[in-house]
């Protein structure tokens, strides 16, 4: 005999990616991708920071975001405002995913998850980042294009183009 079906949804397994995206990298884009494939349903919860001025809005970074992971079909893109605990409590997330670049990253990443951990009892996932993008961080992508350097091998093409958009009008 079979056993009953359950009445229940099936649980997804959820993970968020939080950060500035001010814009999203390669970098970004490949621990994205990786989560996606180890959860269900991965949210990239965008940071609005109300004391300081991105080259893009929120509202920007999110539809640039959304255009780059809309292939990975289980990615969703929101900004949020406040605590990420609370950002995550409200959705049943109960784990952040976030790329360490190097020893460097560590230290902060470290007080970041205890202190995560210790309000709200999430877990922070560490995933080695590719190497090939060890280096790479928004801010010198901005610094570098800026100056008319060539950053076309460290972001998606739908950012390029927003890059050089936004900068030709300086
Ligand atoms: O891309 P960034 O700027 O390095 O991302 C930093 C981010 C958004 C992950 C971090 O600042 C954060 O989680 N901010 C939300 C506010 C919060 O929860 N602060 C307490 C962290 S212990």
């Amino acid at each position: 005999m079979n056993a009953p079906e359950s009445e229940e949804p099936p649980l997804l397994r959820r993970a968020v990616c939080p950060g500035s995206f001010d814009p999203v990298t390669n970098g970004h884009l490949d621990i994205i991708a990786r989560a996606s494939r180890l959860y269900d349903v991965v949210h990239v919860a965008v940071m609005i920071n109300k004391s300081k001025q991105g080259l893009f809005t929120v509202d920007e970074r999110i539809d640039l975001l959304r255009e780059v992971t809309a292939e990975y079909g289980n990615v969703e893109v929101e900004s949020f405002h406040g605590l990420l605990v609370d950002f995550c409590k409200d959705r049943g997330i109960p784990a952040i995913v976030k790329g360490l670049r190097a020893v460097s990253d560590f230290d902060y990443e470290l007080q970041m998850a205890q202190m995560n951990n210790g309000l709200s009892g999430v877990e922070t996932l560490f995933v080695p980042t590719n190497p090939t993008y060890s280096f790479l961080s928004s801010s010198l992508v901005k610094e570098v294009a800026a100056w008319g350097g060539d950053v076309s091998h460290l972001v998606p093409p739908a950012v390029l183009d927003a890059l050089t958009e936004r900068l030709a009008r300086g």
